[in-house]
């Protein structure tokens, strides 16, 4: 059993450095590489993340029957895909390819983008779960950024490889991705036991949005950890709002525009709402008011009272009667 599961950390270790080395030395690797630099990447950030390419001509198979790997530990890393009749082939041709690392560093799986969108492709291919890969309790960038989440104690969680990317070349080194847009409880108790604060900060996008206020709703029910959001500007994610604005600007939005959740939730309640409508404008205060209910501070209830009492030119005493009764509602 032991033996199996380091003959295939041995396979992914194996697969990783060829497909790096496909990437940086050779001719197949070239379009890849260019695309990796025009994305802002130098060769020092490539091999720090360990990032490599799959050709559009297989690689791995020939490479791995070559060195005589037993054929059920081929089929059971994930690699290769089979057809009915119990051939392989690779899974991975013409991607760039992101090696996923457990806590320890070691890969355990790969997700390999597109050089170029295409509708009848997914953008991103993840390996499928395996023995060692389970996707809703791996974290990427966990094993190198746990230091750095240690001595800020604080972590940022990002959606993607590129947003981590972004944020370890503008200096913040303490970045981790849920890879995609829906963070587990595995995924939360992972950085509990390094941290007692997050910060989210995914695509500002919409899909970006709904999946902060998810995360927070679920982290306030399954964790002690305190909260913030970090959105950069304009629907971008950190990736393109780096390369748009420069590091300085970057980071810049950590230092200043860091949010509570209320401070979120309140701008998310209002997206779809038209504040000149009376309607509307009593549909956001009655959910304000539930979400200030919420909060155990007084103090910031208080703030965010004010900011209503200012916005709408509410009486406040009425505001604390109403928000008062949504409180009693609930317990
Ligand atoms: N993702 C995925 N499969 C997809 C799309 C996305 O697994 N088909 C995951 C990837 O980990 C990706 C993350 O979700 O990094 C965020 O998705 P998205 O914002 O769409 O991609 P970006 O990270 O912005 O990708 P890029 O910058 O390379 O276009
Ligand atoms: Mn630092
Ligand atoms: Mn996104
Ligand atoms: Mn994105
Ligand atoms: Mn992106």
């Amino acid at each position: 059993q032991n033996k199996e599961q380091a003959a295939l950390l041995k396979l992914y270790a194996d697969s990783a450095k060829l497909y790096q080395h496909v990437l940086l030395n050779t001719e197949a690797g070239e379009s890849a590489l260019k695309y990796l630099h025009q994305r802002g990447l130098d060769d020092d950030t490539i091999k720090t993340f360990g990032i490599g390419f799959a050709p559009p001509k297989q690689l791995l198979l020939d490479f791995f029957q070559e060195h005589q790997i037993d054929y059920q530990l081929l089929r059971q890393s994930g690699l290769f895909i089979e057809n009915q009749a119990g051939e392989l082939r690779d899974r991975f041709v013409n991607r760039v390819l992101f090696p996923i690392k457990d806590a320890s560093g070691r890969v355990i799986a790969f997700s390999g983008r597109i050089l170029k969108k295409s509708p009848d492709e997914p953008k991103y291919l993840n390996s499928p779960e395996t023995k060692l890969f389970n996707k809703r309790s791996v974290l990427f960038n966990f094993d190198l950024a746990r230091g750095a989440i240690r001595q800020h104690k604080s972590v940022v969680l990002f959606e993607g490889f590129m947003d981590v990317i972004a944020a370890y070349r503008a200096g913040i080194q303490n970045g981790v991705a849920s890879m995609g847009t829906s963070l587990t409880n595995e995924q939360i108790y992972m950085l509990e036991r390094v941290t007692d604060q997050l910060y989210i900060c995914y695509d500002s996008d919409m899909p970006g949005q709904k999946a902060t206020d998810r995360a927070l709703k679920l982290l306030n029910g399954n964790s002690r950890l305190q909260l913030g959001v970090v959105q950069m500007p304009d629907g971008m994610d950190p990736d393109e709002y780096l390369r748009s604005a420069g590091a300085e600007k970057f980071t810049q939005v950590f230092e200043d525009g860091k949010q509570t959740p209320t401070a979120f939730e309140m701008q998310y309640l209002r997206r779809d709402l038209n504040l000149q409508n009376t309607q509307d404008q009593l549909t956001y205060i009655a959910a304000v008011l539930t979400q200030l209910s919420r909060l155990t501070s007084n103090v910031e209830q208080d703030l965010y009272l004010n900011q209503l009492v200012q916005e709408f030119g509410l009486d406040k005493g009425d505001l604390r009667q109403q928000l008062r009764s949504v409180t009693g509602q609930q317990t």
